[in-house]
């Protein structure tokens, strides 16, 4: 291979600079070139590519959100959208990509793989909900951006002996309001995938009060049923201990800023080991970590299903809560 092609696609994630920088920096070790194709899938379907070298890369490590841009691209996923992507690198000389992004930047990617064309997936997502890597990247700076913010309400919630109800991310996955809540110390962690009543809510709370505590802190996925709101509502309906309710959306605030030492060590491992991977003839992966190691998953395992809970980060979180 002589030019490949780095993308980011669907929503940004803290730490994909450092992956675009590692693709770009890697492929110069090894003889490749690098193009960047903006705007993720929309880019390949407008023919938008922009060379990138070693200086055009330089410094953007520690920069939060994506040089190349991102989207999330309905004409690509028709046949005339696809097709013409497919046109558009071919005609450029680009021979393969790597694309940097979550469950449905990954889709894409199968979908080019099953056409013949070489692709090497990186995971980056905040909400952490990919099969195939411990960690995704951008999940570690989004988890220290909401504990940043459930420190602070902790302290006024205390001092007024309120309930807070903090929204998170996390469409389909609990991982980030676990693992805030548990590193928050949060009396209660809400998630997608596990069912929970209000009344389980309420009894919750009214064991909490009788433990002495102060407040009552909850820490809700955004895709959880009931969501934020409702319990928010529910809550201050019912006057347990006479606890009024306070609801916080952390919002998008959770996808930026700078991606912390994790997030951009872990971009750099992904990104260089998906290039090697690619000009090595690997094809049809996506690039995982876990512990020290970094391996090649087939994108057909990572989106075969949705990645569950961590059922030990639920346990660990009902035994630290009391
Ligand atoms: O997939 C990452 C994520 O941050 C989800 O947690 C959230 O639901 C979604 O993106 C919101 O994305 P957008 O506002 O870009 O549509």
């Amino acid at each position: 291979m002589k030019r490949i092609g780095v993308l980011t696609s669907g929503g940004d994630a803290p730490g994909m600079n450092a992956a675009i920088r590692a693709v770009v920096r890697t492929g110069i070790a090894m003889g490749v070139e690098t193009i960047g194709i903006e705007k993720g899938y929309a880019g390949m379907v407008n023919g938008d590519f922009v060379p990138l070298n070693s200086r055009s890369v330089g410094g953007i490590a520690r920069w939060g959100g994506t040089i190349l841009q991102t989207a999330r691209c309905k004409e690509f996923m028709t046949q005339e959208g696809f097709d013409k992507a497919l046109a558009n690198v071919t005609s450029a000389g680009i021979e393969g990509v790597v694309v940097i992004g979550g469950d449905g930047s990954l889709t894409g990617a199968r979908e080019l793989h099953r056409a013949g064309y070489p692709v090497v997936g990186v995971p980056g997502s905040i909400d952490n909900d990919i099969k195939g890597t411990d960690m995704s990247i951008g999940v570690d700076t989004a988890s220290n951006t909401i504990l940043e913010a459930v420190d602070k309400i902790k302290d006024t919630a205390s001092s007024h002996s309120r309930a807070f109800v903090i929204e998170v991310m996390g469409r389909r996955s609990g991982y980030l309001a676990l693992s805030a809540g548990i590193a928050g110390g949060a009396e209660m962690v809400v998630v997608p995938e596990h069912a929970t009543t209000v009344e389980e809510i309420l009894d919750e709370m009214k064991l909490s009060l009788e433990r002495g505590k102060p407040h009552f802190i909850m820490v809700v996925a955004e895709g959880a049923r009931p969501n934020a709101s409702e319990i928010c509502a529910a809550v201050s309906a019912s006057q347990v201990a006479g606890f009024e309710a306070r609801l916080t959306v952390l919002g998008h605030v959770q996808r930026g800023g700078s991606p912390s030492a994790a997030d951009r060590l872990l971009a750099t491992k992904l990104g260089t080991a998906a290039v090697q991977a690619l000009v090595e003839g690997r094809r049809g992966v996506m690039m995982g970590a876990s512990c020290r190691e970094v391996f090649p998953v087939p994108l057909d395992y990572v989106l075969e299903s949705d990645r569950p809970a961590d059922a030990d980060l639920v346990k660990l979180e009902e035994i630290i809560r009391l």
